[in-house]
């Protein structure tokens, strides 16, 4: 009498673990901040989350390059996590763009970010940038985030940009990672 039950016992987990796993994936956008420490280097046009369908939100961004062209770029990608406040978490790294287009499989966390963006934006090409940037209508898949083993939580992604050695922007995205279990 006993198996009988605990084979349904875990079939009943197992079951639901699945139906969690493929169901309950999400990764979504929960704000964004866009910020150019001067402008008269560059100036933020739009930031914002849109509402592109049911429940699917796009990020728009359009940033005005005031000087170019830009020959050399560095940017600095960290990740928080929300705790009572917004505590670093996991990632922080810097790259050299320029460097980074001609060999970008070295810098495996700052590549997935960017594959993210890339296709949405004209931040595509290796230097020099004489163009403003712009993303346009880039949606969050829960692809991005599965090969990153990160529990659910509210997250924070923090990218600052510096040309010719000087810190001149930055974007905050805050995002909420709901995997339906804890991993
Ligand atoms: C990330 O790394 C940079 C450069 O190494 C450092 O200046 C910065 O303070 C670090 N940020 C955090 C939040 O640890
Ligand atoms: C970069 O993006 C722009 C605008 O979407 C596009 O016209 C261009 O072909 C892209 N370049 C590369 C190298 O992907």
């Amino acid at each position: 009498m006993m198996v009988p039950i605990i084979l349904f016992r875990v079939f009943t987990f197992v079951a639901l673990t699945l139906i969690l796993h493929v169901s309950d994936g999400l990764f979504k956008y929960k704000n964004i901040k866009c910020k150019c420490y001067e402008t008269s280097f560059c100036e933020f046009t739009t930031c914002e989350l849109k509402i592109l369908g049911r429940g699917i939100v796009g990020l728009n961004m359009h940033v005005q390059m005031k000087q170019p062209p830009i020959t050399r770029i560095k940017a600095q990608v960290t990740t928080f996590r929300r705790f009572s406040g917004y505590r670093p978490f996991l990632y922080n790294v810097t790259v050299d763009f320029c460097g980074f287009m001609k060999n970008p499989k070295r810098f495996p966390f700052f590549f997935m970010v960017h594959e993210a963006i890339r296709k949405f934006s004209n931040f595509n090409h290796s230097c020099p940038y004489n163009h403003d940037i712009s993303i346009n209508r880039m949606v969050l898949t829960d692809e991005m985030i599965s090969r990153i083993p990160v529990p659910s939580g509210y997250y924070k992604l923090l990218i600052r940009m510096a040309s010719e050695g000087i810190w001149r922007g930055e974007v905050e995205a805050y995002l909420e990672v709901n995997v339906g279990y804890d991993r």
